[in-house]
């Protein structure tokens, strides 16, 4: 098993690509700590899990909430002893806002969970895995990281965030054993793309490009990378960004 002896954090694990995450993980071996704001899910994910043979603890935790980030860190210590990998991967859309239309709220909502909240859990995650010696920090941005016309404005701007907190965290803590990677999920079959209640403006400008959007993506195909980057195969991998879209961002 791949995650023998390790632990893993998984934010926005109630759901979609974070549950993939805790089973495919958790199927490896790691001892996991899931955190979600929907206790409902959750706890289905933490049950599924554990019927698979796996171990998993779920707390209600918001990524924006100090407090509750760093409870969660403690937590996989306390329960495993280590923490070698965190997945931030809870996130919001903005239902393709374009930018004159984007509220104070949407802007704060969609920045604090995206970004305010990757940037909590790896800060409460990074002193820990330099004391042990190592990790990784996986981080789920998406092709609206790397190109402007792939969500709203503030969702893009969040997700481009995203991926430069990703290569300053590799930059500055590869030399202390941290690698930091991201992945950019194209358009993937979950919740999120389920309940989409698109802006009329942004509809109107993406609709042309639909046809040219490959077939959705599964959960389990994005977790299936980012196994990959918390584990040994990927040891020389550092700072990168993968997209994992079917090939949308080629054009
Ligand atoms: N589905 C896609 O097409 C797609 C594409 C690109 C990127 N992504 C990214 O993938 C990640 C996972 O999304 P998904 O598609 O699995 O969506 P999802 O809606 O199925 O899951 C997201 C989870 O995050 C949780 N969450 C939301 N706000 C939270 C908060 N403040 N604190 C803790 N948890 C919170 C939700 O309760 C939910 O369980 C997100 O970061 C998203 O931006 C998704």
């Amino acid at each position: 098993m791949r995650l023998e002896g390790k632990s893993a954090v998984i934010t926005g694990a109630a759901s979609g690509i974070g549950r993939s995450m805790a089973r495919r993980f958790a199927q490896e071996g790691a001892g996991l700590v899931l955190g979600d704001v929907d206790r409902g899910r959750l706890d289905k994910v933490v049950a599924e899990v554990v019927e698979e043979g796996g171990r998993a603890v779920g707390l209600v935790v918001d990524v924006c909430d100090p407090e509750a980030v760093e409870a969660m860190i403690q937590r996989a210590v306390e329960e495993y002893g280590r923490l070698d990998v965190l997945c931030n991967n809870a996130g919001v859309l903005d239902n393709l806002t374009p930018l004159a239309d984007v509220s104070d709220e949407l802007w704060d909502k969609v920045m604090g969970v995206n970004v305010k909240g990757p940037f909590l859990a790896a800060r409460k995650a990074l002193p820990v895995m330099i004391a042990q010696g190592g990790g990784a920090i996986i981080n789920t941005a998406s092709a609206a990281g790397l190109a402007g016309g792939r969500g709203g404005a503030v969702y893009t701007a969040s997700k481009h965030a995203l991926v430069g907190m990703t290569r300053s965290i590799a930059w500055y803590y590869g030399p202390q054993g941290v690698r930091c990677n991201a992945i950019a999920p194209g358009a993937i079959q979950t919740r999120m793309a389920s309940t989409l209640v698109p802006h009329m403006g942004g509809f109107e400008r993406y609709q042309p490009h639909f046809s040219q959007i490959p077939p959705h993506g599964k959960a389990q195909e994005v977790a299936d990378v980012a196994l990959f980057l918390a584990c040994q195969e990927s040891a020389y991998v550092n700072g990168a960004v993968i997209p994992v879209d079917g090939g949308w961002l080629t054009f």
